[in-house]
């Protein structure tokens, strides 16, 4: 029987109440005045007047409770074939050491520190190195290029980078020092400490006085037992920055803060995600996304967990069972991954053939997020897999779920298509255009009740009028998430599409409105629109037209090319942007509005609605015959 009605209830009834129980699961060095301020911040703050560390919580508690012993990370990487742990007890002298450094290098309270490497244990140990000094950590994807690091550069203003040589794709090595080289110089600005981990497989040069050799100065500090007491913050205070997409080339600066985040994701792992201290969970995304954050590193070891950090794909490292052998060598108890990640397998190895040879007697349940999922994929997992398959819907700016099946209070039935029903904390409704609430069934606009439940964001770094504009304005009272779609008679929740212009191409969040920005930007490009086209693998991938100058003088083919490369140095290989189609024009409304959701339908082969607004409806046709020319319908 799950418990899961009677504890929404009781969060809905006495919300305060709620959470001043859930906080006691936290270390304060001082409790809150107020578990929730709402004359405080934008929309009010939780655990007002409290001070804490994340770092505490998260390594030294746990070794001072006497659980030092316990494994606290284990690295899995196939792409270099090795596999290391480290004990909670090993961890914290690890973060002590880096703190040391960091302090060294001048970090104090406040202060910015990003985060740009693979996906190795010294990422998580900077993490919360940074969180023990009280400073401000914001990391980014290896998967951006060098002009989205210096964005974030621009913005976060850090004092040390902490980075390494280089990153090791299956099929080839990613240069995060030379990227990192040229974003500091396309920033701009005060130089700041290079933090560098050199790898073997490849190294780097380091510019004197500007880089620092990880290993060495963290050796050091290790050699004399650095210790560095933790720095007592508000609650309130930022943990991190990260960045996520917008709707234009300027990406959002997500807040999080201390206080409430320790809370939400501890309770999360209890009751969401049904784990005890001591269990190993695996979150199969990276440091850079929030899933990375949440529940590759603050989530798990909040809660005393083994955290799996896995340095390799769900196929070709080496093959379609990776995701099967994780789970036995580590005794996995509960995985958490994207839905394109099981497509890529199931594609591969479509009878689960490979999931046969080895031992998952320790898993107990799947969790999936980041897009949709498809009744198909979860269906063929709960049959191969046997065991439960539970979707959940969040976003960078909640820090976790906002719904879902929170196997912790007892499984609820699964309903495909949903992720399920709302968490304790959101009060979710579904309204349409003019800010009313439609009946069950019906699409709309999903929005949260404010105040946000602990962990949501509180403002965006540098950028308050964004964050009012962007989240609180069209509807007043309530933080819309920019996502359409309905509630049921039962509650549960169908997320069916975005209603601004980002995309999900492999549960990497990305603007096609950055993208059209980079198109246009080309000398012979008058005018361009990106759609996101679904793709089998990858969910959807972005399809773009533009519509040549009249004086152009390069080829298409020319034109085609440069874009594709531009848009994978400007924002990253992890766009995947391949496909740029030419047109005469582009679909527009009377008022000039280009029709990308009626272009995207067209690309899909899919049946749409004239627009009643279009100025002229032969344009359709035009796109239709430009993408069969192109062999795309
Ligand atoms: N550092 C540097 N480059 C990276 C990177 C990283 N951390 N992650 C991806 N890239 C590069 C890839 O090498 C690829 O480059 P290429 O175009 O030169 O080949 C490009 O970015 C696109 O990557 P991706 O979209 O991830 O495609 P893929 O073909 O490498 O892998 C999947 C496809 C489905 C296997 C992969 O996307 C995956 O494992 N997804 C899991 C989902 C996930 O982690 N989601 C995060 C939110 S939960
Ligand atoms: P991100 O901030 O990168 O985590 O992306 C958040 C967005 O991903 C959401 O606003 C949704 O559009 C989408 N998303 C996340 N989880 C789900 C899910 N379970 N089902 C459908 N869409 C999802």
């Amino acid at each position: 029987m799950s418990v899961y009605r009677q504890v929404y209830a009781t969060w809905k009834a006495d919300p305060v109440a709620f959470w001043e129980e859930a906080a006691k699961g936290i270390d304060w060095i001082k409790k809150a005045d107020r578990v929730f301020n709402p004359d405080s911040g934008i929309y009010g703050r939780w655990f007002d007047g409290a001070t804490c560390n994340t770092c505490w919580n998260c390594v030294d508690r746990h070794v001072k409770a006497g659980d030092g012993n316990r494994v606290a990370i284990v690295h899995d990487s196939p792409v270099t074939g090795q596999v290391n742990s480290l004990t909670y007890a090993e961890l914290l002298e690890h973060v002590n050491a880096l703190a040391y450094v960091l302090r060294g290098m001048g970090v104090k309270r406040g202060d910015r520190v990003i985060i740009y490497m693979p996906m190795v244990t010294e990422a998580l140990v900077a993490m919360l190195a940074t969180a023990r000094l009280g400073a401000i950590h914001s990391v980014v994807f290896g998967g951006f290029a060098a002009a989205e690091l210096a964005t974030r550069i621009v913005d976060a203003e850090p004092k040390v980078i902490v980075s390494a040589s280089c990153g090791i794709e299956p099929t080839h090595l990613v240069d995060y020092k030379k990227l990192l080289d040229e974003a500091i110089e396309i920033a701009g600005g005060e130089t700041p400490k290079c933090l560098i981990l050199q790898r073997e497989r490849q190294r780097c040069s380091l510019i004197p006085l500007r880089d620092f050799d990880y290993l060495d100065e963290v050796g050091a500090a290790l050699d004399v037992k650095a210790y560095v007491a933790c720095v007592p913050v508000a609650a309130t205070d930022p943990l991190y920055i990260l960045y996520t997409s917008g709707t234009t080339g300027q990406p959002k600066g997500v807040v999080r803060d201390n206080g409430g985040h320790m809370v939400a994701l501890k309770w999360s792992m209890e009751n969401h995600y049904g784990v005890a201290p001591g269990d190993v969970f695996w979150a199969a995304s990276d440091v850079g996304w929030v899933v990375g954050h949440s529940y590759i590193c603050y989530g798990p070891l909040l809660h005393g967990c083994t955290t799996v950090l896995y340095e390799g794909k769900p196929v070709g490292t080496p093959d379609a069972g990776a995701f099967w052998r994780v789970i036995d060598d580590h005794r996995v108890n509960a995985l958490f991954t994207a839905p394109t990640a099981f497509r890529a397998i199931r594609k591969q190895d479509p009878d689960g053939k490979l999931i046969g040879r080895y031992d998952l007697s320790t898993f107990r349940t799947l969790f999936l997020a980041g897009e949709r999922s498809d009744a198909s994929t979860i269906r063929w997992a709960e049959e191969k897999l046997g065991c439960p398959v539970i979707d959940h819907w969040w976003q960078t700016e909640t820090g976790w779920a906002m719904s879902g099946n929170p196997v912790g209070l007892g499984a609820l039935p699964v309903k495909y298509g949903s992720p399920g029903l709302p968490m304790p904390g959101y009060d979710i409704q579904v309204l349409d255009d003019d800010g009313r609430t439609v009946p069950p069934g019906d699409l709309g606009n999903i929005v949260v009740k404010l105040p946000l439940p602990p962990s949501g964001t509180p403002t965006l770094w540098n950028a308050e009028a964004r964050f009012r504009k962007a989240y609180l304005e069209d509807f007043p009272g309530y933080y819309a998430t920019s996502d359409a779609g309905f509630m049921d008679e039962d509650g549960y929740i169908f997320i069916m599409a975005r209603t601004d212009d980002v995309i999900n191409v492999a549960g990497h969040r990305l603007s096609t409105g950055q993208m059209e920005e980079i198109i246009t930007a080309h000398p012979d490009i008058a005018e361009a629109a990106v759609v996101g086209r679904t793709d089998e693998t990858k969910g959807q991938l972005p399809l773009g037209f533009y519509v040549m100058n009249d004086n152009a003088t390069s080829d298409p083919e020319e034109i085609e090319r440069e874009l594709v490369k531009s848009v994978r140095e400007t924002i990253g290989a992890v766009a995947s942007f391949r496909t740029v189609v030419p047109v005469s024009r582009l679909p527009k409304t009377r008022s000039g509005k280009i029709l990308r959701a009626t272009m995207q339908k067209i690309a899909e082969d899919a049946d749409y609605k004239l627009p009643a607004a279009i100025e002229d409806p032969a344009v359709l046709d035009e796109i239709k015959t430009a993408l069969k020319a192109r062999g795309l319908l």
